[in-house]
């Protein structure tokens, strides 16, 4: 049971706020769980549960003991130059793998089986046959060997898929090929049909998937973009899907949340959008990540794993 003594504070999004401050009230009583409006003495605040907090705000927290950010990205809780110096622990939950996983292989599944286009055919009553590979005919490559992209290469090699990985330090991972770095970047894309991108935004990997990149790829290749909008160059890829470089894209991350009415992704003949869904983080799974994370700290262990400041994530 977590001391009724503590106070957290809870800096989400006026929509989200409700969902996890009701789920954690219920579920690690007798803590408190405090939003922005609630805070009466910011020195009492000793844990803080964010999503994108404003720049400086946290800095006002001088008891905080460790930042737990909603999701496995990080990047909106790092762009505040004013962050404290406390450990900002990773929401790392099986839950969260597992969506992820199921949000891959549907969508890996859907391209290797040409999904889309038998959908186009039914919507014009036509009965056609299209060819299809196999799993053990299709190479998917992870853009991203972390958590999520190490479980969901072992789903997809579970299914029979060749499947390699990408990564910024050299990996030994079963079941799959591993590239690391920008010298292994070519190799490793040169035999991709389906390139799925797991990476977190850094600064490192903002637009890294470009026109460049997609043209390594076998041709025809799809995308799966399951981790920020800002690590593929938009208008390079509406290029490679109009040229035919790109057979077809499953997005689920933008820059801009929600997506624009107006932008092109929207009503592309080869895109499917989706509402950054792969892999929401339940408030049940948060609030035993949360329990485990204070409790460590409580016990004064250091909490893992944690993000690193200087590489981003
Ligand atoms: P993670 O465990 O931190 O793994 C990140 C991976 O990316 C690591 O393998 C890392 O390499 C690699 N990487 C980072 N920078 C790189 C670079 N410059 N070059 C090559 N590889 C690089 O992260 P995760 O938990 O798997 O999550 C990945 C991302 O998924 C999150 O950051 C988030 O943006 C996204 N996400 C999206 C959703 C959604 O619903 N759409 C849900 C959850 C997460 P090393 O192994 O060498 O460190
Ligand atoms: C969701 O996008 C997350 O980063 O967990």
């Amino acid at each position: 049971m977590l001391h009724p003594d503590l106070d957290i504070l809870c800096v989400l999004p006026k929509l989200w706020q409700g969902y996890f401050v009701d789920a954690f009230r219920e579920r690690l009583a007798p803590a408190r769980f405090l939003t922005p409006e609630d805070v009466a003495d910011p020195a009492r605040i000793t844990y803080a549960f964010v999503l994108a907090p404003p720049p400086g705000y946290l800095a006002g927290f001088p008891n905080l003991k460790a930042i737990m950010p909603v999701g496995a990205g990080v990047e909106h809780v790092l762009a505040d130059p004013d962050l404290p110096d406390v450990p900002i622990v990773r929401m790392v939950q099986p839950d969260m793998a597992q969506r992820m996983s199921e949000y891959i292989v549907q969508h890996a599944l859907n391209h290797m089986r040409r999904f889309r286009q038998i959908r186009e055919a039914q919507a014009r009553a036509e009965w056609n046959l299209f060819a299809a590979p196999t799993a053990p005919d299709t190479t998917v490559g992870i853009l991203g060997l972390g958590t999520l992209g190490q479980h969901a290469g072992a789903c997809l090699a579970a299914l029979g898929f060749k499947v390699r990985g990408w990564s910024r330090t050299p990996k030994q991972v079963p079941g799959m090929e591993s590239f690391a770095g920008r010298e292994g970047l070519q190799a490793f894309l040169s035999e991709c049909d389906i390139l799925v991108s797991l990476l977190p935004l850094t600064p490192e990997t903002q637009d890294l998937i470009d026109r460049d990149l997609l043209c390594a790829l076998r041709p025809g290749a799809s995308l799966i973009n399951a981790s920020r909008g800002g690590v593929v160059k938009d208008d390079d890829l509406i290029a490679c899907l109009d040229d035919g470089i790109i057979g077809e894209a499953t997005l689920d991350a933008f820059d801009i949340e929600p997506l624009p009415a107006d932008h092109p992704y929207w009503s592309h003949p080869r895109v499917t959008v989706t509402p950054h869904c792969a892999s929401a983080a339940t408030a049940e799974a948060v609030s035993d990540r949360i329990r485990q994370v204070i409790e460590t700290v409580e016990r004064g262990e250091a909490p893992t794993p944690v993000v690193d400041r200087k590489t981003g994530y």
